[in-house]
């Protein structure tokens, strides 16, 4: 029985006090013993964040990016080192909106994930295909070549510490949800490319996240999938509320 895992990611929201509240709304919570929270926040908060969240053990802090190299010239850039030593114990990797508007391959990413691993931090590793490819049925094989470009030189002992989150692109931000079919059918492809890359037990155990419009009126049919561990929540997750609601759905 894999637990619950949800993570929020605020992207570029909020401010430093809107964020501590949030967070430490969440923290006070009591969640069902078999649930994970991660909250990905923007970098300058996540050293305060990981002080609130250490009250709660099921509560995570995590960032939505960092940089391949561990340290050097890389104006404006976070190492995966600098993030843990500020607390920080996953980092979110390949979310569309880094492919799309700062140029993210799957060979960098592949280079993010070994730099991340190299720390002993966490990846959340996105995945998702763009609404063209979804019309022309290509889905699968698109995210397969993802996966394999950023995450098939792995080792399968890796994959204790990566959650992969399966986010279509057509649906992040758009209130257009995949449904339930759609989700499980590209969760299920996943988890069967991991048993053939990395073995049965291997994918049994990983944590796929769906990703894109979740919110509490769909979390609870979403999560209710079999292949379906959970979400990687945006809009949604900026209010404790709706946040809170979607992590008990
Ligand atoms: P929304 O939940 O706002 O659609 O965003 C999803 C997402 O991109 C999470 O990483």
């Amino acid at each position: 029985m894999r637990s619950r895992f949800v993570a929020g990611n605020w992207k570029m929201n909020l401010s430093k006090p809107e964020g501590v509240a949030l967070t430490s709304a969440i923290a006070e919570q009591k969640f069902n013993q078999q649930t994970e929270v991660v909250v990905c926040a923007p970098h300058i908060y996540l050293d305060e964040l990981s002080n609130i969240a250490a009250s709660n053990a099921q509560l995570h802090v995590g960032a939505q990016n960092c940089h391949f190299a561990d340290k050097g010239a890389y104006t404006g850039e976070i190492s995966a080192g600098q993030l843990k030593s500020v607390g920080v114990e996953y980092v979110i990797l390949g979310h569309s909106e880094r492919r799309t508007y700062f140029g993210e391959t799957n060979g960098m990413l592949k280079d993010k994930v070994d730099a991340v691993f190299a720390e002993g931090l966490k990846v959340i590793f996105c995945c998702g295909e763009v609404l063209e490819e979804r019309e022309s049925g290509k889905q699968a094989e698109v995210v397969k070549v993802q996966l394999q470009e950023a995450l098939g030189h792995l080792d399968a002992s890796s994959f204790k510490d990566l959650v992969i989150a399966y986010e279509p692109v057509w649906a992040i931000g758009t209130g257009k949800t995949a449904t339930s079919d759609q989700a499980q059918a590209m969760h299920k492809m996943i988890r069967e490319w991991v048993a053939e890359q990395f073995g049965q037990a291997t994918a049994d155990a990983i944590h796929i996240l769906y990703g894109g419009s979740c919110k509490p009126s769909n979390a609870a049919e979403l999560f209710a999938q079999e292949d379906v561990d959970g979400g990687l929540i945006g809009g949604a997750s900026l209010k404790a509320e709706d946040f809170l609601q979607i992590i008990n759905a």
